[in-house]
């Protein structure tokens, strides 16, 4: 993948610097900018006549590739509508298009000429992140396994022509976030599709040290089942029981702030297949359980993210990774396991083991004294009955947090919707032979899942984030990447940014 650069800058003389493709925006009933007046004179009138003729009116969504003039060697117009509805769901429309309509030219550099658009300093600044973003997730392809790969996207450059509303400074700063992101969404991804025989809870420990080898702000250490063993995390390694595959309680510390600043703590869940482990999944669509460690990869990318941008904060990550199989040696429904907390559980059912590797990595977080703490699932497929696949499950123990989080999501468009915690769930738990069961029967399977992670999650402020319909589409296939930009918008809030 090439990696794609960004830049801004006044380019008040639209033909000094060769392009190969000037992208124009266009409003509908509204006078050409001064960038698109410019080119349509050198080129004979060819937007205006293009207009004229009905070829293209401005509309949202609508795209028209025309022969360049002089050092520019195409013009590519974009419809944005009507100014007063240019907001932000237009933008990531334009961004869209913007992006279909280069993926297959040869063009290797744009300029997009963004004066006149007629954007507040704010809603520029959100544009270009998002724009920068969008491109970078777009040049992303899975490589991995595949021996014909789809073609990368030629676009590796794209210069952005800014007026007076936004300083070089801004504008390169915001280019500079959303490339992050993108970066840190196409690891997610990445990690999310490689398949379940490569991606095992050692290649998720294998990454960690090698990110930690390229940022030295960064530290890794993993516990091996021996260390858990030692901690009492009974919970986490009932689930890898099963398994040839050894599970490994991945931490990584990132020291960008101050020393003594209270970390922000990340715990994803790193179920590297899920087969339901005695408790069986049904054959149809086993496969996708390989995305069960997307929690776990979400962490990864948001790491690469606020890395990327050298964010002023301490933020400690935790991967619960495991296989989750059935074996002899399997933990079997009915078994009482002992926590690291101390707490028993009894497994009544082998698929609802995500709350098992994450109750012990919650209470092993204890130590870090955490601000806050964000954990990180692909939890249940109940979450998926009741949002689907555009909104992430959010629970939480503090509002503050809870709110925090939202307004993070919707910021970067990757939303969250909060669900309840009520104490009268947790009734769902009772167990007749242990402190508490695994599995909460059939009503709000989400929402007693969650309750029972907020039995370790006592001690500090916490959150949950299920992602079981937003981590990864079923058609086409592949992980979604999310939410690493709520988690990074989040972090950035959190570091002033
Ligand atoms: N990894 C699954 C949740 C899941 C299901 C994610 C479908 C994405 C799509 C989780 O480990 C699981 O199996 N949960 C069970 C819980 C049940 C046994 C209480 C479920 O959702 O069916
Ligand atoms: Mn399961
Ligand atoms: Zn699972």
């Amino acid at each position: 993948m090439i990696p794609m650069k960004f830049s801004a800058r006044d380019v008040s003389d639209v033909f000094a610097a060769a392009s190969q493709c000037a992208i124009l925006p266009i409003f509908q009933g509204k006078s050409l900018s001064g960038p698109a007046l410019k080119i349509d004179r050198a080129s004979s009138g060819s937007i205006k006549s293009a207009l004229a003729l009905g070829d293209f009116s401005g509309k949202p969504g609508e795209s028209l590739m025309l022969p360049g003039t002089g050092s520019i060697k195409r013009i590519l117009l974009l419809g944005c509508g009507n100014p007063k509805d240019f907001d932000r769901g237009a933008v990531r429309k334009f961004s869209q298009r913007l992006c279909s309509a280069l993926e297959s030219k040869q063009a290797g550099e744009a300029t997009l000429h963004m004066p006149g658009m007629g954007l507040s300093e704010k809603e520029s600044k959100w544009m270009l992140a998002y724009l920068a973003r969008h491109l970078t997730a777009a040049s992303y392809r899975y490589t991995e396994t595949v021996s014909n790969p789809r073609k990368a996207m030629k676009l590796a450059r794209l210069v952005i022509n800014i007026d007076k509303t936004i300083t070089t400074r801004a504008a390169n700063s915001a280019l500079r976030e959303g490339n992050a992101i993108g970066l840190g969404i196409n690891e997610a991804r990445n990690l999310g599709n490689l398949p379940g025989n490569i991606c095992t809870p050692s290649y998720l420990s294998r990454h960690a040290r090698k990110l930690a080898r390229g940022c030295a702000d960064l530290s890794v250490s993993v516990l091996e089942e021996k260390k858990m063993r030692e901690l009492g995390m009974g919970a986490l390694l009932s689930v890898s029981a099963g398994s040839e595959q050894p599970a490994k309680l991945i931490v990584m510390n990132y020291k960008g702030g101050k020393t003594g600043d209270k970390p922000y703590v990340l715990v994803g869940k790193g179920i590297t297949f899920d087969s339901g482990g005695i408790s069986l999944k049904p054959g149809a669509k086993m496969d996708e359980m390989k995305f069960d460690m997307g929690g776990a990869a979400s962490v990864f990318g948001t790491l690469r993210a606020i890395s990327e941008l050298g964010l002023r904060l301490n933020v400690v990550c935790i991967i619960a990774a495991a296989e989750n199989m059935p074996g002899s040696k399997a933990t079997k429904p009915g078994d009482v396991v002992t926590s690291m907390s101390g707490k028993t559980i009894e497994v009544l059912n082998t698929d609802a083991e995500g709350r098992l590797v994450l109750c012990d990595a919650l209470t092993y977080t204890q130590r870090f004294k955490p601000a806050a703490v964000i954990d990180i699932a692909t939890l249940t497929g109940a979450c998926v009955v009741a949002l689907g696949s555009h909104a992430t499950g959010l629970f939480a123990n503090d509002d503050a947090l809870a709110d925090q989080l939202l307004a993070a999501g919707t910021d970067v468009h990757d939303r969250a919707w909060r669900m309840p915690l009520w104490d009268e769930y947790q009734n769902q738990l009772k167990s007749n032979f242990a402190d508490i069961a695994n599995i909460g029967g059939p009503g709000g399977g989400s929402i007693t899942a969650a309750c029972f992670l907020s039995r370790f999650a006592k001690d500090y402020d916490w959150a949950h984030l299920d992602i079981a319909g937003s981590a990864w589409n079923s058609a086409p296939k592949g992980s979604t990447g999310r939410p690493v930009a709520l988690l990074t918008r989040y972090l950035m809030d959190r570091a002033g940014l």
